[in-house]
């Protein structure tokens, strides 16, 4: 593996392996780390967070955070919030970068505070779509000035906000939190209603954390405020979402042998799990714990497709979609090798991301070969097909960058990745481990 230019858009070099092998422990879940750094700031009392994720979008909450006067200290292998404070009105805009969850989320936390702020976002943050934060945390009385439902975002908050119950329209994690983060400070009930389960961090973290929130069978969370959380310790589980990428290339890979531990297990974020078993994986968890509600235990890994076509359920479909959400290219690249391939529908969220995924995933692919038909909400991968080396443009998409590094993997010949900088948003270490893990 070689890298082209050395500052933006570097052009990353992979070669084809045999298999992929070895024992590691990743940096702490992106989402988990954004809802405990917020949850730590808004604290009574002192928090420690152990393994805090490298990614740049927890890098982004934690300086909008300091930006809002929250103390915040790094210690060599801590994070430390000193708690019990106020925040203060920022001077100037709130840069969420690149992240989603950060301004989604802090516009929660800032719906619930008297003063005003701005948040802004690079050209990809930018261009996604707020009214889904805008029109609850406005029902709840917060005053949002956005362009044309976009970033930037001026928010004007109040301490006493109206409790609301509010359908997503989509199911949505970002928006569930953000109105759960807004209803700490409203004085009653507020509930929100999912149309399929979103990822539950932020439920499990105030748990967690000393704030009652309630999941019921009829897809509602609520939560009764006012309420604060406590403060305390909290060692972040491995983020699921950077070991996939690891775990489908053992897969695919079949002298592969690979154990992650100490990784996030939750089961709206770890569902590809279940779908590369049920394709024919061979993956296995063990020394299953808790930390702070949130399951975490060590992966386990043997490379091989063990199924034939006709065992394979070859469709993903609602109400999985949202559990899967971020890994979705990935599985794409995986059904290309799958007997039959596989399809992706009610996933036009996708388009919507930090790239337009869907486009970006079908592009991509058809260049190393594939056959791939796209819809408005899905797309259907042929396979299995021999991939050829190919010119991948990453879009500026962490998770397209690091889907076609595992695809090129299994290519003939060599593959270029542009904007391979990019998995900097969530794994910066990402080149130089599969680097050490793939055996050439
Ligand atoms: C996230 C939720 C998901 C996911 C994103 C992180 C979170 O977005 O795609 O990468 O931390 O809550 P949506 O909730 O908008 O689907």
């Amino acid at each position: 593996m070689s890298s082209g230019k050395t500052k933006a858009d570097i052009i990353m070099k992979l070669s084809p392996a045999h298999s992929i092998s070895g024992q590691l422990r990743l940096p702490g879940d992106k989402s988990i780390s954004h809802r405990a750094a917020l949850i730590a700031a808004l604290a009574d009392g002192s928090t420690e967070i152990f393994n805090f994720s490298t990614a740049a979008d927890c890098a982004s909450t934690v300086n909008c955070l300091k930006e809002l006067g929250v103390s915040v200290t790094r210690q060599k292998d801590k994070l430390i919030f000193a708690g019990t404070q106020k925040l203060m009105a920022p001077r100037h805009p709130l840069d969420c970068g690149n992240s989603g969850s950060t301004l989604r989320i802090l516009a929660g936390v800032l719906a619930g505070h008297d003063f005003s702020a701005e948040l802004t976002g690079d050209q990809s943050l930018s261009s996604r779509p707020m009214r889904r934060i805008i029109e609850p945390l406005e029902l709840m009385g917060a005053k949002i000035e956005s362009t044309n439902g976009k970033a930037p975002l001026k928010i004007q908050g109040s301490s006493k906000l109206t409790p609301i119950t509010y359908q997503l329209p989509v199911a949505s994690a970002q928006v569930k939190s953000a109105i759960l983060f807004a209803g700490l400070n409203a004085p009653a009930r507020t509930a929100v209603i999912e149309t399929s389960p979103s990822r539950d961090p932020t439920e499990r973290l105030f748990r967690g954390f000393g704030v009652p929130v309630t999941t019921n069978a009829d897809l509602s969370v609520t939560i009764d405020g006012p309420a604060r959380f406590h403060g305390g310790a909290i060692t972040i589980p491995g983020d699921v979402s950077s070991a996939a990428y690891f775990v489908a290339a053992a897969m695919l890979l079949p002298k592969s042998q690979l154990r992650i531990e100490g990784v996030g297990l939750n089961p709206t974020r770890a569902a590809f799990l279940s779908v590369l078993n049920s394709w024919g994986a061979n993956i296995s968890t063990s020394d299953v714990q808790t930390e702070r509600n949130e399951p975490y235990g060590t992966l386990n890994l043997r490379g091989g497709i063990r199924k034939t076509a006709s065992e394979i359920d070859r469709t993903l479909r609602q109400p999985l979609i949202p559990s899967l959400i971020d890994e979705l290219p990935l599985l794409a690249v995986v059904g290309s090798q799958i007997d039959g391939g596989i399809s992706i529908r009610d996933a036009a969220e996708l388009r919507l991301k930090e790239s337009d995924r869907l486009a970006a995933t079908a592009t991509n692919l058809r260049a190393m070969g594939a056959t791939v038909e796209e819809f408005e909400d899905g797309l259907a991968v042929s396979g299995p097909t021999r991939l050829r080396g190919a010119f991948i443009d990453s879009f500026g998409d962490h998770r397209i960058a690091m889907a076609f590094a595992v695809a090129a993997l299994l290519a003939d010949g060599e593959t270029e990745i542009a904007g391979a900088e990019c998995v900097a948003i969530s794994f910066p270490e990402f080149f130089n481990l599969l680097d050490s893990l793939a055996r050439r």
